[in-house]
């Protein structure tokens, strides 16, 4: 039973208990069809409080269901049942109402919350919308703009606003439930109130939904759900109740059905996955209450802002004093940037500054429970850091390089306890991207690999674990985007071209726009220590580019030209004059969007499925969740692996050979292969 009664006097608590969320699943919704049909024949019950067991309310529907047909009872009647039972239902919410949650919630005739509870319809983020009202109560409740932006966006909004935006009632700061039941009992002999669908909707005019149109348009970048959405509410303020709910139902019903929605529903799982890999199963983590970073640059200071974000105080150990206080004036830059962009309030700024320590004494760090280096990617550098780190700190630390392409192996060779040595991988910038990748090496325990993971979920990020290769798993991908990239250019594309490509793809943006915004230096010394090693790397043009010192926007001028102070990219005769003479007398080829997307994607599959083949990625998922977090991979697009699957790895590698056949891309990989027999990636 997921659904159990009891009774305070006049007043029947309906409760629910359907861990871990209390999803709508199908067994619930029978429960509660079946609660209001019996409550309703009880003549002692006057009203009915329906509260939620465990961490939250209803957190919408089960989205273990969305991948099979609907079974009945359909969510629609179990809402339309209690918004017309006999009896006033009073909702008690806590923790988070959301999707189907909110829309039984609507159904209620009064709804009560806790403090700190999360209202929302995050429908579009599954690529579907509201299918049991939400798009069509909700705007006859809080009005069309508030619900506009709510239904389209999936956002939540807390109990305040809720409270301002009249979605409830009254906010319960005691006991939810006794709270509840009082307020039952003092409505007890008041008529019912209308339900909502007896409710006229808000009338808006054609001016208001072009509007709202090209807003949603223009955020929500080739996801279908946001204009549904947008189209559902719209619908429901130009006709009658049940019209509107039969629109919304078949739109959800199509939706479920989607592309969208599948690639969606495989990306929410992969993330909640991704911090639980099966060999960790009950390795403990210890606690990380302090921290330290070797190094203030550019990705030491950004891993300092997310540590004291996570209220982690935090040691930076610099070269010298004037290294050190460059370092947390770089803090201080990030964190002043959030208050210019009112992301964090001047106080709180203050406070996380004054939460970092500097010094270069390494002494200081006897009592950390972690240290993360982030200094020049230079062996003998990095080496010398972790011999210091090694004398210095407690045997338990765990101890971490951030090092993008060398060894972690060779980095941790000399420390001592090499079994709490790891890498923790962090993107720019480090306080806002999500990805961490965790690459242990050959010696490090299940312990240090579990602690990392649980700085990371500590820190809001998403730890993929990585095995050790050059440039690990994300960089490794990045490689070969950027080597197809300049194949492109040297068979007649334009950097513009390949980059209205990528973005057309639903890439925020395009491997030569990326490169000139990031530098073209960086890019350029991992190719230098890449040939040392005897590495082939293929960058015919971005290597010439950087003898002439075009390294992008800081030297106005890379794959692009820019006027200025200004960041505009503009066509470069220069770089056409270099493709040129590259290319020499290599056939061009008639280029359009999706021809250019392909060749750049379907080898990153090809890479994907040799990264998989090589254990370096645990399973495809991971690698989609790399390129979403760590690149802006379209979401909706369910990541790399996922977009190759569905596009059949057969086309993947028919067309691939046919690029390998004209030099255009290298031929397919033995993983991909594989891959195609079997059907899948495996792992
Ligand atoms: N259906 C099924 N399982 C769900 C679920 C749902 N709606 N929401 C969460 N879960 C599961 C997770 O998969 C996870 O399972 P696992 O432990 O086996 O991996 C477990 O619940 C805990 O989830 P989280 O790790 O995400 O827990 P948090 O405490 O961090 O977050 C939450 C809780 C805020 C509720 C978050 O889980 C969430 O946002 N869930 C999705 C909510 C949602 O999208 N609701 C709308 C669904 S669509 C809908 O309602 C359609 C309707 O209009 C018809
Ligand atoms: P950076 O050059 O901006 O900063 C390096 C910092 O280390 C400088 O402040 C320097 O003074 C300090 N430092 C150098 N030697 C030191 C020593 N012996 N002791 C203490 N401090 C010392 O470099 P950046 O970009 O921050 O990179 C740092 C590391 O992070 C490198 O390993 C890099 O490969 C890696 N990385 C860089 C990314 C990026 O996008 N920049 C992304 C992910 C990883």
């Amino acid at each position: 039973m997921t659904v159990t009664t009891s009774y305070q006097g006049q007043i029947a608590v309906v409760s629910i208990d359907n861990p871990p969320v209390n999803a709508l699943s199908k067994h619930l919704r029978h429960d509660l069809l079946d609660a209001v049909i019996r409550l309703d024949a009880e003549p002692a019950v006057e009203a009915v409080v329906l509260a939620c067991e465990g961490r939250t309310f209803i957190a919408g529907a089960d989205v273990n269901e969305f991948g099979k047909p609907p079974e009945a009872p359909h969510l629609p009647d179990v809402v339309a049942s209690i918004e017309h039972a006999k009896k006033p239902w009073v909702a008690a919410i806590h923790g988070n109402a959301l999707g189907g949650g909110l829309e039984i919630a609507l159904g209620c005739s009064y709804r009560l919350a806790a403090p700190k509870t999360n209202f929302g319809l995050p429908e579009v983020k599954l690529g579907i919308i509201p299918g049991a009202g939400g798009t069509v109560r909700l705007p006859r409740l809080i009005g069309v703009e508030a619900a506009v932006d709510l239904a389209t966006s999936g956002a939540v909004i807390g109990t305040d606003k809720a409270r301002v935006l009249g979605l409830i009632d009254t906010v319960v700061e005691g006991d939810l439930r006794e709270g509840a039941v009082s307020y039952a009992q003092s409505i007890v002999g008041l008529p019912k109130p209308p339900p909502l669908s007896l409710r006229s909707a808000p009338q808006k005019d054609g001016d208001f939904w072009g509007q709202a149109e090209s807003t949603v348009r223009s955020k929500s970048k080739g996801e279908i759900a946001p204009s549904k959405a947008l189209a559902s509410i719209r619908n429901a303020t130009e006709v009658d109740f049940h019209a509107a709910m039969a629109f919304e139902r078949s739109t959800f019903l199509d939706l479920r059905a989607s592309k969208q929605a599948a690639a969606l529903r495989h990306v929410f799982f992969a993330e909640r996955a991704a911090p639980r890999p099966p060999e960790l199963n009950g390795v403990p983590a210890l606690e990380i209450r302090s921290a330290a970073v070797v190094g203030g640059g550019t990705m030491g200071a950004g891993i300092i802002a997310a540590l004291r974000n996570a209220g982690l105080p935090v040691i930076l150990i610099e070269r010298d004093e004037e290294a050190a206080e460059r370092g947390l004036s770089n803090v201080r830059a990030i964190f002043d940037g959030l208050v210019k962009r009112s992301r964090l309030t001047a106080e709180l700024a203050a406070d996380r500054l004054a939460g970092v320590q500097t010094s270069t004494d390494y002494d200081t760090l006897k009592d950390v429970d972690l240290v993360i280096e982030a200094v020049f990617e230079d062996l003998v550098v990095k080496q010398a850091v972790f011999k210091s780190l090694s004398e210095a700190c407690s045997a338990e630390a765990l101890l971490a390089t951030n090092t993008s392409y060398l060894d972690p192996n060779q980095i941790g060779a000399h420390v001592e306890n090499p079994e709490r040595f790891l890498g923790l991988h962090f993107f720019s910038p480090a306080n806002v991207m999500k990805l961490l990748e965790i690459v242990p090496t050959s010696v490090t325990s299940p312990e240090a690999v579990a602690r990392g993971i649980a700085l990371a979920r500590l820190l809001g990020k998403i730890p993929i674990r990585a095995g050790v290769c050059d440039g690990f798993i994300g960089n490794r991908l990045l490689k070969v985007t950027r080597a197809q990239a300049e194949r492109l250019l040297l068979a007649g594309a334009t950097p513009s071209a390949v980059d209205a490509a990528m973005r057309q793809f639903g890439m925020p943006m395009g491997p030569f726009e990326a490169q000139d915004l990031g530098g073209l230096d960086i890019a350029a010394f991992q190719r230098k220590a890449a040939r040392t090693r005897g590495e082939a790397v293929f960058a015919p043009i971005a290597d010439r580019l950087c003898e002439i010192g075009r390294l992008g926007q800081k030297t106005s001028g890379g794959w692009y030209d820019y006027a200025p102070g200004d960041r505009k990219p503009l066509p470069s005769d220069v770089v056409a004059g270099i493709i040129s003479s590259e290319a020499g007398d290599r056939p061009s080829f008639p280029w359009d969007g999706e021809t250019i997307a392909e060749a750049i994607i379907f080898p990153m599959i090809s890479e994907g499925a040799a990264i998989l083949d090589e254990r370096i990625a645990l399973c495809a998922a991971d690698i989609d969740l790399v390129e979403i977090h760590g690149y802006g991979f379209p979401r909706w697009r369910g990541g790399l692996m996922h977009y190759g699957l569905e596009v059949g790895l057969t086309n993947v590698v028919e067309r691939l050979k046919d690029l390998s056949s004209q030099g255009l891309a290298p031929t397919p990989s033995r993983g991909l292969v594989e891959a195609v027999v079997s059907g899948s990636f495996g792992g």
